[in-house]
């Protein structure tokens, strides 16, 4: 009998994955709190795999796991849930750390506590351990910029001066986080591989780049940045670029992420490893409100001169490691995926 644990599984990548993992295992388990930001009437979602066992509680909560791991001991945790707000992260940053921080270290404590030791935990993690990232100057310098003050930014120095950004891989960037989103979630990249090489648990770290598609929230106002371009183009509104609409995003269908998520759960040579997971193309944020506008006849995108600390300037992701060492690579185009995450949105919301 294999048995799948997901945290935050009842969320926008958990649903995909757990009908994807449907026949790979013999029982999944979610614990889920239903968190009112995401899930707007905190029912069981539609898209959940009707094979999985739903808690509705919170992973904080160390007696929501000692009653799940009295009944269940997972061979594989896919650990999902957090707080994943990058802006709203800087105002509520002990709500981030105490799901993201916390809310791993009491799954921790809880595995060891009830003697529910897994083989494997796989941590989606994000492209925001990078920060800003590399850059190499004009003069072919690579170095770290660091973080935009807000000096900077009020003053539009939107990029960093003579230097061209460099996209981000494990093998090259070395994390720095510019958020405290991205802070958490680099530190439950630490507590997942501290804790698994010392109770000799297999684990993959996936650090994934915006992941977007039908199924995404769309109420969560802090992310999904997609979903929220598509709301304005279908009311005939011009959308908003911050900035000067020409950061870079590295957009990844979600079921290429679920299919990398799976891959690395049932491949051995993926343990003990951190991969990038993204399309490997840098769209720029116009590319994206062009593309939107255009499908839904709306006013061409204005640039409106905003910006919102914690942001960084450009993020994409190198996949060439991961390409060669997983059985993996992402199928859906830019193109097809807005396509796709329109025609859904359009059915959520009508015409
Ligand atoms: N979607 C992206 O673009 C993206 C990019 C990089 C990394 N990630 C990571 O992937 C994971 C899943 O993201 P998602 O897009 O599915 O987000 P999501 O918000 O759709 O899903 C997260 C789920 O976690 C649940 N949750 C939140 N706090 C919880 C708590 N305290 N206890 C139990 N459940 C809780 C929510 O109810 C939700 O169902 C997160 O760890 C996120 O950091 C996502």
């Amino acid at each position: 009998m294999k048995t799948c644990l997901i945290t935050g599984g009842a969320g926008f990548i958990g649903c995909e994955v757990s009908t994807l993992i449907e026949d790979a295992f013999d029982n999944i388990i979610v614990i889920d709190n239903l968190h009112p930001q995401i899930h707007k009437l905190r029912q069981r979602p539609a898209q959940l795999s009707p094979k999985v066992n739903l808690f509705v509680a919170d992973v904080t909560d160390p007696v929501t796991w000692d009653e799940v791991l009295s009944k269940w001991k997972p061979d594989l945790i896919l650990h999902l849930a957090a707080e994943t707000g990058t802006g709203q992260s800087l105002t509520e940053s002990s709500r981030h750390a105490n799901v993201n921080v916390v809310g791993t270290t009491q799954m921790l404590d809880a595995l060891v506590r009830n003697n529910a030791i897994p083989s494997k935990i796989v941590l989606s993690s994000s492209r925001a351990v990078y920060g800003e990232g590399k850059w190499i100057s004009n003069e072919k310098n690579s170095f770290y910029p660091g973080q935009r003050t807000n000096k900077q930014l009020a003053h539009g120095e939107w990029d960093f001066k003579d230097s061209a950004f460099l996209p981000m891989n494990k093998n090259h960037t070395i994390p720095m986080p510019t958020s405290i989103y991205g802070a958490t979630k680099l530190a439950q990249e630490h507590l997942v591989t501290c804790w698994c090489n010392a109770y000799g648990v297999n684990f993959t770290i996936l650090r994934l780049q915006n992941v977007y598609g039908p199924g995404q929230s769309l109420i969560n106002s802090y992310t999904g940045i997609v979903s929220l371009f598509v709301r304005l183009a279908k009311q005939k509104q011009s959308i908003p670029l911050y900035e000067d609409g020409m950061m870079l995003r590295d957009f990844v269908f979600i079921t290429d992420v679920a299919h990398a998520i799976y891959e690395v759960m049932i491949n051995e040579n993926a343990n003990g490893k951190v991969f990038d997971i993204g399309s490997g193309y840098g769209a720029t944020i116009k590319e994206v409100a062009e593309l939107v506008a255009n499908r839904y006849e709306a006013p061409f995108p204005e640039v409106c001169g905003k910006y919102r600390n914690g942001d960084v300037r450009h993020a994409q992701a190198d996949i060439s490691d991961t390409l060669e060492n997983l059985n993996w690579s992402p199928k859906v185009s830019l193109g097809e995926g807005m396509n796709l995450l329109c025609d859904w949105i359009d059915n959520q919301l009508g015409e």
